[in-house]
């Protein structure tokens, strides 16, 4: 059995292969198929991204995909950035770019509730893609802190901790983020499926 995660991001593909590592299962990625064009991510929303892409991938190799989209939703705008969260502040906008317009955003304002979100959508062939999703709420902070981690991580301090994603070891962050929290309810589908056939 054979299952394509739809990325060309290598750091993805570990942590997906960590929680998909099932006997049988030969885990392959988006790598392995060089002909396959990018999927354009232009949904509206997380799961209309992940859907498309798991869909497409699915329909060009024939095989099960498994493909994520995941974002930062701040409560005090009105889940923003969202589904916009990599090119926040614009086409080829870094992720400083992105978290100074977070501060800037956000600045003034008492409610600094926000989650990031990952949503996962499975495809097999000749199905229904499901979807399961994993979130992890927290806070936004008023000051960039820590050195580790990718994105909006410096500004986001998990509810129950006092260090942000960027200060936590990453295998603190591995295990209490939306990524791993959707991938775990992804595996569990999985294995639902497999045992179902
Ligand atoms: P992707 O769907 O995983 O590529 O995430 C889209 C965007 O959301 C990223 O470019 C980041 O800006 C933001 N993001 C997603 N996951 C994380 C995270 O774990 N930490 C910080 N930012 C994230």
């Amino acid at each position: 059995m054979k299952l394509v995660i739809a990325t060309r991001n290598a750091r993805k593909l570990e942590e997906i292969h960590a929680i998909f590592n099932f006997q049988g299962l030969e885990v392959c990625s988006a790598f392995d198929f060089p002909h396959i064009p990018d999927v354009v991510e232009d949904g509206d929303t997380l799961e209309a991204n992940a859907i498309k892409k798991a869909v497409e991938i699915c329909n060009a190799t024939g095989l099960p995909t498994l493909a994520d989209d995941s974002g930062l939703e701040v409560e005090a705008l009105n889940g923003e950035p969202g589904v916009y969260s990599a090119r926040w502040s614009g086409e080829g906008c870094t992720y400083a770019d992105n978290n100074a317009k977070l501060l800037r955003e956000l600045a003034g304002k008492t409610n600094r509730r926000a989650q990031f979100r990952t949503v996962i959508a499975l495809a097999l062939p000749g199905e229904r893609p499901l979807t399961v999703e994993g979130a992890v709420k927290g806070t936004i902070i008023d000051e960039l802190r820590g050195e580790q981690g990718f994105g909006y991580d410096p500004l986001f301090m998990p509810d129950g901790y006092n260090q942000t994603f960027a200060e936590l070891p990453a295998e603190v962050k591995n295990k209490i983020s939306h990524r791993a929290r959707a991938l775990n309810a992804a595996s569990n589908v999985w294995t639902q499926l497999r045992c179902g056939t």
